[in-house]
């Protein structure tokens, strides 16, 4: 598995999918990380072990779909052929998803369909849930959408903050990125009409 990573921030997650790697947890390479955020720690976290680190700024690209093609045309010249979405504030366009067919995966901190989009841990918390977690998934045109690969559960504690909460699910989605990017690598996922089979 050659991963392309898109990141907007500090990159836990992407150091979670490098950590697996470095312990033979996950038979994948990063191959590039790419940020709309020149900031973005997971940017460092990839220059720091000599992988292609590009920032790509909004402002340059005014349309999403120009800046999309720009990065697949980056992505195809390290030869990725997967795409994670960790942490990464932008929507995709079918620029991407239709550059990378079945190959784009994101992490997202609620269990989907349930509080999608932003502040996630914040949308649980004032909903009242019991239970909340975090999803892997493949991205399609929607927003935090498609077809579900994994989910990892989470207990909401009465004396929960944002914080706390979105502790508690990091810790999930650190081990659940992973183990979803390794099915890919082992050839053990399909997917029939909304449904990912795993075999
Ligand atoms: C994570 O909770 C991820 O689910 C969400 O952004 C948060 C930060 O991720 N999309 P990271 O530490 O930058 O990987």
């Amino acid at each position: 598995l050659k991963l392309g990573v898109l990141a907007s921030g500090r990159g836990s997650n992407l150091q979670a999918v490098l950590d697996a790697i470095d312990a033979g947890k996950l038979d994948a390479q990063v191959a590039m990380v790419i940020s709309d955020k020149q900031n973005a720690y997971a940017l460092e976290r990839a220059a720091s072990r000599g992988i292609p680190a590009v920032h790509l700024p909004p402002a340059d690209y005014p349309e999403r779909p120009v800046y999309d093609r720009k990065v697949v045309e980056l992505l195809k010249s390290v030869h990725v052929d997967t795409v994670v979405l960790a942490g990464y504030m932008r929507i995709v366009t079918g620029e991407l998803l239709d550059a990378f067919p079945w190959r784009v995966v994101n992490i997202h901190p609620a269990l989907l369909p349930s509080f999608p989009g932003l502040h996630a841990q914040r949308q649980a918390l004032q909903y009242g849930v019991r239970y909340s977690g975090c999803t892997v998934h493949f991205v399609d045109e929607g927003l935090d959408s498609g077809p579900i690969i994994l989910q990892a559960v989470v207990p909401v504690e009465p004396d929960d903050s944002e914080d706390t909460l979105s502790a508690r699910i990091l810790k999930e989605e650190h081990r659940l990125l992973p183990e979803a990017l390794q099915l890919l690598a082992k050839e053990r996922l399909a997917v029939v009409g909304r449904r990912v089979i795993i075999r």
